[in-house]
């Protein structure tokens, strides 16, 4: 079975939505880089392994990536998700999984590119925003596009109701991109353009995000 590893640093809400679309088996070990944090207990209750690498116990960001990287390794996975994992990458690291290392981010790329997404989408009264799903290179939230997803952003938002409705989308999109992932069904061409293969299964797979998801 193809298997790939998460790495979180929080909540874990986007590794549950895995879980929760029959995910769980195909993740080899979810690490963070905090501990005690509610995405390992997630994990713990899909009976996925854990394992925790603070970023705090080593002198440098060289040293911590090749710790992480050492760790993910011993999985053999296919390749590794990025689920809220607040940490800049070296440059080694990225390349070392090149093409197999994703994100998501909650905006539309290359939109309000940083961790303050949502509050700078608000911010410049931005009539939709959404989420994006790429490939990790080494410029921050940059990497060739893979799928995007949008929703309004009204009048009367806050940031706790933004933030709301960007996860929901989050939590569609996502696991449908790891699952085509799994399926060998996502190319990336020479002029990194990537195309993800629809089959007639995929139809009403994004169920009420039908019409606002685009691959
Ligand atoms: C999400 O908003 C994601 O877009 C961003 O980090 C957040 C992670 O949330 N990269 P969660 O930990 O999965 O709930």
């Amino acid at each position: 079975m193809n298997k790939f590893v998460v790495l979180i640093s929080g909540y874990g809400s986007n590794l549950e939505a895995m879980c929760n679309s029959g995910l769980a088996p195909n993740i080899a070990a979810v690490i963070s880089n905090k501990k005690d944090v509610r995405g390992l207990t997630i994990a713990t209750k899909h009976n996925i392994p854990t394992c925790v690498i603070e970023h705090t116990s080593f002198k440098s960001r060289k040293e911590f990536d090749q710790a992480l990287k050492e760790q993910i390794d011993t999985y053999a996975p296919m390749f590794v998700v990025l689920a809220g994992f607040m940490r800049i990458l070296t440059k080694e690291f990225v390349d070392h999984y090149e093409n197999r290392l994703i994100n998501i981010h909650p905006s539309i790329l290359p939109a309000f590119i940083g961790p303050t997404a949502q509050h700078d989408a608000l911010e410049k009264k931005v009539k939709v925003t959404g989420a994006t799903v790429h490939f990790v290179t080494v410029a921050l939230d940059s990497g060739p596009t893979i799928a995007q997803g949008i929703v309004p952003l009204k009048h009367d938002d806050t940031l706790e109701t933004i933030k709301a409705r960007i996860r929901e989308l989050e939590h569609v999109i996502y696991p449908f991109v790891i699952k085509k992932y799994l399926a060998n069904q996502i190319s990336i061409g020479a002029d990194n353009a990537v195309i993800v293969k629809l089959d007639a299964n995929d139809a009403n797979l994004t169920g009420k995000f039908l019409h606002h998801i685009f691959y």
